[in-house]
């Protein structure tokens, strides 16, 4: 891929500004925790693994901030610094899962000095970012296998390199399946409101050289009904126990559309975004944004002024619609209550 999504390099957080893609490809250097829980909340780096990661690497950022001479004093403010990073977007669990990593370790380490820690605390935050390469290309080895050849595929929202340390999730299936010359297409939700599909999925597809169609957000239906549509991918934000799941606004009408239409729907998420605590989807915290990302269009008004407005970022899709849910660990299918408590070794 000819893009990094987010790095740590020479003490500084380096992120692709995804708030001006595709227009300008520029990168941002954070210095400081609360310049990268701001990019959080603002959307330079979105999607559930690149969060986690950002998350990661403001904690490490902080923790080199902190001034103090006991491990406690020190724990108490990385503690702060995790707040502070929780409170920027609440759906997405690899966020929550990325700063509990990070406490662990300064944790597991209270014996050694605080520079020990720190760079203890540098050290995780990189290790999850390649992880996260690691697992996404496992995710798409394991996805590709269920693509028929030249099959047409849709996506919903950016699940690709730009939402995960690369290669991506659902566009990880699609990477593995078009490197596996199966000859696929994809189709590519616009994803209204924050375009992530017309704006960063077709971006990244076509700098891939993967044949990309971008459709509005309301074709995905009749493209169905009318046999255009062979599979569907998508990512996810937070999957509960029995595999109801979290992803962008939008998702639950795709996967229903792809049930009625008797299509397989997938979701391809890594099993950080597993919250085996939460039974069901009817618990996961649903962020509701800003009501000028509907009204408003790159600050041009569509919509009259003071017009009420609802903005929910994600929806669920329940277990029911769900074909399979491809992880680094396999595919889990059927009664996913019992199979996502066997992958996690519960
Ligand atoms: O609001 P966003 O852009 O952060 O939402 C992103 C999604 O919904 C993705 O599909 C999800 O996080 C999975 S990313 C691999």
């Amino acid at each position: 891929m000819s893009f990094r999504t987010i790095e740590w390099r020479d003490n500084k957080v380096i992120m692709i500004d995804q708030t001006r893609l595709p227009a300008e490809e520029v990168y941002n250097e954070y210095t400081d925790f609360q310049g990268v829980a701001q990019a959080i909340r603002g959307m330079v780096v979105r999607g559930a693994p690149a969060i986690g990661i950002a998350a990661a690497m403001g904690v490490a950022l902080g923790a080199r901030e902190i001034i103090a001479d006991s491990f406690d004093t020190f724990y108490r403010q990385l503690e702060n610094v995790c707040d502070v990073i929780g409170r920027t977007r609440p759906t997405a669990v690899n966020l929550f899962w990325g700063l509990e990593r990070m406490k662990r370790v300064a944790l597991q380490h209270k014996e050694l000095d605080l520079n020990s820690i720190r760079e203890l605390l540098k050290a995780e935050a990189i290790s999850i970012e390649s992880e996260d390469l690691a697992i996404c290309r496992e995710i798409g080895r394991h996805g590709a296998a269920l693509v028929k050849e030249g099959a047409s595929i849709l996506t919903h929202c950016n699940a690709g390199g730009l939402a995960t340390a690369g290669y991506g999730t659902a566009l990880g299936v699609i990477r593995g399946a078009h490197e596996a010359g199966k000859g696929i297409r994809v189709f590519a939700d616009e994803t209204r409101p924050w375009l992530q599909g017309a704006r960063l999925t077709a971006w990244e597809l076509m700098k891939d050289s993967i044949p990309v169609t971008l459709i509005s957000d309301n074709m995905a239906g009749w493209l169905m009904k009318t046999g255009q549509i062979d599979f569907c991918v998508v990512g996810a934000d937070r999957i509960a126990a029995n595999g109801d799941t979290a992803n962008k606004i939008g998702t639950y009408s795709v996967a229903v559309l792809a049930k009625e239409n008797r299509i397989p729907f997938y979701v391809a998420a890594p099993i950080s975004t597993l919250d085996l605590k939460l039974a069901n989807g009817d618990l996961i915290p649903i962020e509701e944004r800003a009501s000028e990302e509907v009204t408003q269009i790159k600050g041009n008004q569509i919509a009259p002024e003071g017009v009420k407005v609802r903005n929910p970022a994600f929806d669920v899709t329940p277990a029911r619609y769900i074909t399979g849910i491809i992880t680094e660990k396999g595919v889990v299918r059927g009664d996913y209550e019992r199979e996502l408590k066997a992958l996690v070794g519960q």
